[in-house]
């Protein structure tokens, strides 16, 4: 079986790049991901999910990215689905003990344990798609985006941005904000400061912005930051 697929990606536009699709800043919970087509993919990963909290994260964070093709029309909406699910699986496949002590501390973009598992991501994608029948030429597109998904500077293409945009978001939701401010080994209101201060800032489409700033609107009324600091 071939899995059908157009695996073109679109040239970067200028950012903030704006939408051309109906721009949805709801709490993401209210539309999970709910197409079933990705499933075998899922399966063929749980093992990675069970580290560096993954099983809440690319869940979470393919919702925003179906969100952000939803206000993209005009992208390659299964190669950002399928990138976004595995970016973050060579978790997996890197020493555990140097997650948190080298992943998230110091210039935490450039240690060599973002790299490593930006390789094993990559390594894992090349595994586990062309058995389920994705080509040749969507799975080199995949790993173009998984390889430098935190380290590069830029994005590549369209599709490119949205799954970095999507790869940000779910830190807004109180989900995100649960799990990340912990890695960080911040409080949650001081996270929350930093999500406002230097993430949103990051964020490459107008679409993105919208929805993350909604969500850290709700998060930091629901958590309580303004008094629990
Ligand atoms: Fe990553
Ligand atoms: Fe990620």
């Amino acid at each position: 079986m071939t899995v059908e697929l157009t695996a073109t990606t679109h040239p970067l536009p200028p950012t903030p790049i704006p939408a051309d699709g109906p721009v949805d800043t709801s709490p993401i919970c209210g539309t999970p991901s709910l197409q079933t087509d990705l499933d075998p993919v899922w399966a063929a990963v749980v093992a990675c999910t069970r580290v560096r909290g993954n099983d809440i994260h690319l869940p979470i964070s393919l919702a925003f990215a179906e969100r952000l093709v939803a206000a993209h029309p005009e992208a390659n909406a299964m190669l950002v689905r399928v990138a976004i699910l595995l970016h973050d699986t060579g978790w997996a496949r890197v020493d555990e003990s140097k997650i948190i002590s080298e992943g998230f501390s110091g210039d935490w973009r450039k240690a060599e344990i973002r790299f490593e598992h930006e390789r094993k991501g990559c390594e894992i994608a090349r595994e586990v798609l062309p058995p389920l029948g994705y080509d040749a030429r969507f799975v080199d597109e995949v790993v173009a985006i998984i390889d430098g998904h935190d380290t590069r500077a830029e994005a590549h293409s369209l599709e490119d941005a949205l799954v970095r945009d999507a790869d940000r978001l779910w830190r807004f939701d109180h989900a995100g904000i649960a799990l990340a401010s912990g890695w960080f080994g911040l409080d949650p209101a001081t996270y929350c400061d930093r999500l406002r201060a230097e993430i949103i800032p990051e964020l490459l489409t107008e679409a993105g912005t919208a929805m993350g700033l909604a969500h850290l609107d709700r998060s930091v009324a629901l958590l309580k930051t303004a008094v629990l600091r």
